[in-house]
């Protein structure tokens, strides 16, 4: 296939990139215990930049160890460790003429304690299903230090180096749970109208501003929560216009929380997450980026043709094969290995580490990051499980 748009490099805020293929935010739950960088952190990411990823997002980074998901996460912290490990990340990225990206984070109600540590809080009282514990409902003085935390975690990380930043307002988390009603039932200045769900984003970003510029910031947006009084698109309109004002980079379009996950594959597979991105770049002159179940680049390139985004991102096509964008410029798309769950939807979670008992992200494919593993037996028993998984899956 003749690529038109996949390989031009595109100017994003003040930052040129190279080409329009995101690696996606994808957390590892690998980084050291006091939420410091490790190897196999760089090694995986390093290694998408290595293989001709454009924009490399390091996923989940929260602003505090109060904020983890759980607690091999990554958190920003002012130690010389943090910060030493964060510029090595940076710069392993960059070395190979990708930008780095580094998202950041706060888990809010959809923690838990058993994973992180720590308490859970949310604007409002709220249990996630899958999680069963009543969050701690936030008090104003503590809503002022989580505001606090974020503008000095994204001072401290723009020190090491990383081109963006990636503030997470999707999935469930913090920052989307004050902006939707769904969540935010609160009564005072941070809660009912949309000036008062919006207060922590424009407290954040007015602080901000003074500290760095906010061309280097990117949205993590939910084009759908699948929820009646939940957030799309079209209800985000004045959010994306107040973000839009405050001259953000670019929107990274994703959908659903913890408890509406089953909702979102099937929407994913029916090509709706790219339908949420079309919708916003009728909203928005920013730079927005389309992503959801993309399981090639040659697919890439038809979204950007159809001006669903104008630079697709990938996580589950990245994990199951790091070198498919270097398998496409060699003209090896044969030999990509396939993710599974893009064959079929649900037909495999193995990186999903969250649904495994150990917590341990690694992916059924043989060329997954982990180089020590490569030569292993149990990577050949992987290598035949995908192999006759994805023959049966493409047969049936
Ligand atoms: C193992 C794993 C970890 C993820 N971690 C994050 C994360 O930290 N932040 C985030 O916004 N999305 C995260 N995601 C979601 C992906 O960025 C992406 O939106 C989703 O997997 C759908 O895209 P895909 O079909 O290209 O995988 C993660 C996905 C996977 C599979
Ligand atoms: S573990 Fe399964 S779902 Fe995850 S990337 Fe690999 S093949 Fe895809």
């Amino acid at each position: 296939m003749k690529y038109n748009l996949v390989f031009k490099p595109i100017k994003v805020g003040k930052s040129y990139i190279k080409n329009r293929i995101v690696g996606s935010a994808v957390s590892l739950n690998h980084a050291n215990n006091d939420g410091s960088i490790s190897n196999e952190v760089i090694s995986y990411y390093s290694n998408l930049a290595k293989n001709n990823v454009g924009l490399v997002v390091v996923g989940g980074a929260s602003v505090s160890k109060e904020g983890k998901v759980t607690k091999n996460e990554i958190h920003i912290e002012n130690t010389k460790k943090h910060i030493k490990g964060l510029k090595k990340l940076s710069q392993s990225i960059k070395n190979y003429g990708a930008k780095a990206v580094l998202q950041i984070c706060h888990v809010g109600a959809q923690g838990n304690p058993k994973l992180s540590g720590h308490r859970i809080v949310g604007p409002s009282k709220y249990i996630s299903p899958d999680i069963g514990i009543e969050c701690d409902v936030l008090e104003i003085n503590e809503i002022k230090h989580i505001e606090k935390k974020y503008v000095d975690a994204i001072e401290i990380a723009e020190k090491t180096g990383f081109d963006f930043f990636e503030l997470h307002m999707a999935h469930g988390y913090l920052l989307h749970e004050f902006l939707s009603p769904f969540t935010n039932k609160r009564k005072d200045a941070y809660g009912g109208s949309e000036t008062n769900r919006f207060r922590i984003i424009r407290n954040i970003l007015e602080n901000l501003k003074k500290k760095i510029d906010i061309s280097k910031i990117g949205i993590r947006i939910s084009g759908d929560d699948y929820i009646a009084t939940g957030l799309n698109i079209s209800k985000q309109k004045n959010l994306i216009k107040l973000l839009d004002s405050y001259g953000v980079a670019y929107y990274t379009v994703t959908a659903g929380l913890y408890e509406t996950a089953k909702f979102k594959y099937i929407n994913m597979k029916n090509g709706n997450y790219w339908n949420y991105s079309e919708q916003l770049k009728k909203l928005t002159k920013k730079t927005v980026i389309t992503q959801g179940g993309i399981s090639s680049i040659s697919e890439g390139e038809k979204l950007l043709l159809k001006k669903k985004g104008d630079l697709f991102g990938m996580a589950q096509a990245l994990i199951a094969d790091p070198e498919i964008v270097t398998k496409t410029i060699n003209n090896n798309e044969n030999l990509v290995y396939e993710c599974l769950a893009h064959v079929k939807v649900g037909s495999c979670h193995r990186c999903r580490y969250l649904k495994q008992k150990d917590y341990s992200f690694s992916c059924v494919t043989p060329t997954s990051w982990q180089p020590k593993l490569l030569n292993s037996k149990s990577r050949t028993k992987d290598l035949n499980f995908w192999k006759k998984t994805i023959e049966k899956l493409k047969n049936s």
